[in-house]
């Protein structure tokens, strides 16, 4: 007997793509309890029949997660619900045929080809019309997916009437939402789904009805109470705004960087003291750059949307564009103070210490650091990498190394990511009589750190800054 046949009938919920959302709100979904502890739902996970999503579907039903992560709370409630039995993983769209809810998490690239950005939108179409293939009447289809705003109503709603209307069912049969996520891979990922706010939309109030519903099982809404957008394209543009604010709000600290360390203060010491007024408390630092799946690509999904999906040529979003060109570039200025400090990089030997986007994460997806590292090596630099997370870097098809590499001949280390093993990392022996250049990209080192490389002869600089502060 396998362990789901001993599991009581219970609604089914699919995930419609198992990635860094997906694993994680099927672990969420299957992790959901009644007031006496029982599980509210069989999860499974769905994925495509090409050899990643293969592998993904075998991991899962092997009990292991197909992602890197520290958070040990979403690690133990994946490895409950596989063992349980309410968490499978197939490649069988058929399967969707069984669902009471399906939740997608499909992704949606932004094409960049020139200088107006653009979605493809025909994989995302055609994951919806698997759904339209299979799903019974009165299913609830919840889309995670970020989309340009307005992809519910002119996009889902119609590919899912013509597939059911293909199977001779009405076209209105099945209930659609649009929830996006807020999930921050890392070490409370979980928790970032369960005990975080969520807004939400219905294409039709009784599809808000049934996402609010089904939401309400899965997150902790007594101390995180759901809000509830009058419709699915103001829930989307939710999410795309939210991103754009922040990649706004980084993107303007970059020049601020720069003057602080021409002029020779510290920012982050200056971000500190303005953080103590509470409308400015999340004011945003400088950085080595911005990378992940999300925000280098978020803040264009408003100028696509105006333009594919509203027909709006003369709306331009002149500051999320610039945020993005400005955080893309972000990591070439790291390269060039180090180009500045040897003189030319033609022949040197830099040590990068993180290639993940965000510290505690193993996604390389969009590093900054990968730009980093092209550049670098376009300019004749040869370069090491280390990361905690990430041993295989496929971006790069590079082996990353989880031990300190050697300083002999190394030219410069370029703290990238601040990692929490960074600051606890004994540099007085790493070193063992090395004097590289240190450049501290991301605030990553201590106050005690910098000191104690410029007592041993390095040469200490700081992106956000100036002079040996
Ligand atoms: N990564 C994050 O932290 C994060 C946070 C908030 C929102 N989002 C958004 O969530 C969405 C998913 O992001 P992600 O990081 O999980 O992407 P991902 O690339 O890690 O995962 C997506 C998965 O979907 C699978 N897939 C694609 N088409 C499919 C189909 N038709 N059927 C079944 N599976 C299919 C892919 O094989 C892949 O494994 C994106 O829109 C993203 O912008 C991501």
């Amino acid at each position: 007997m396998t362990p789901a046949t001993r599991l009581p009938e219970l609604p089914v919920v699919c995930v419609q793509g198992l990635g860094f959302v997906g694993v994680a709100m099927a672990t969420a979904v299957a992790d959901a309890r009644d007031r006496h502890g029982a599980p509210l739902f069989n999860v499974i996970g769905v994925e495509l029949p090409t050899t990643e999503g293969v592998a993904k579907v075998d991991a899962i039903n092997a009990g292991q997660l197909p992602l890197a992560t520290t958070d040990r709370k979403l690690a133990d409630a994946f490895a409950q619900a596989v063992a349980r039995g309410n968490l499978i993983a197939t490649t069988d769209e058929r399967c969707y045929a069984l669902a009471s809810v399906v939740v997608v998490d499909v992704p949606l690239d932004v094409v960049r080809e020139g200088q107006t950005p653009s979605v493809n939108l025909s994989d995302f179409r055609s994951a919806i019309r698997t759904l339209g293939r299979h799903l019974e009447p009165s299913a609830l289809v919840i889309v995670e997916t970020t989309v340009p705003p307005g992809t519910t109503t002119k996009v889902v709603a119609p590919e899912l009437a013509v597939a059911l209307a293909e199977r001779g069912l009405h076209e209105d049969g099945v209930l659609i939402a649009y929830s996006y996520e807020r999930v921050m891979p890392g070490p409370g990922y979980l928790d970032s789904i369960v005990n975080f706010p969520r807004s939400y939309a219905g294409h039709t109030s009784a599809a808000a009805d049934a996402a609010e519903a089904f939401l309400s099982k899965v997150i902790d809404t007594k101390t995180h109470p759901l809000t509830r957008l009058g419709s699915t394209t103001a829930c989307e543009t939710a999410k795309v705004l939210e991103n754009s604010y922040r990649a706004v709000t980084i993107a303007l600290m970059e020049e601020w960087g720069r003057f602080a360390e021409a002029v020779g203060i510290d920012l982050f010491e200056v971000v500190r003291a303005i953080r103590v007024r509470p409308t400015h408390s999340n004011m945003r630092q400088p950085g080595f750059g911005v990378g992940g799946y999300c925000l280098p690509k978020d803040p264009l999904l408003g100028a696509v949307a105006a333009r594919e999906l509203h027909d709006r040529l003369d709306l331009e979003f002149p500051f999320s564009t610039q945020a993005v060109a400005v955080n893309e570039v972000m990591p070439l200025v790291s390269l060039a103070r180090i180009e500045t400090a040897l003189g030319d990089l033609s022949g040197t030997s830099i040590v990068v210490m993180g290639v993940s986007y965000r510290p505690d994460v193993g996604d390389t997806r969009y590093s900054p650091t990968e730009t980093f590292v092209r550049d670098a090596r376009a300019r004749g630099a040869t370069v090491t990498c280390h990361d905690p997370m990430v041993r295989y870097w496929p971006e790069l098809e590079l082996e990353v190394h989880a031990e300190l590499p050697s300083l002999a001949g190394v030219d410069a280390i370029v703290f990238a990511v601040s990692h929490p093993q960074y600051p606890a990392l004994d540099l007085a022996t790493w070193l063992d009589g090395a004097r590289p250049l240190v450049l501290d990209a991301n605030d990553v080192l201590t106050d005690a750190q910098r000191a104690l490389l410029r007592r041993r002869g390095c040469t200490v600089l700081s992106i956000g800054r100036g002079g040996s502060t």
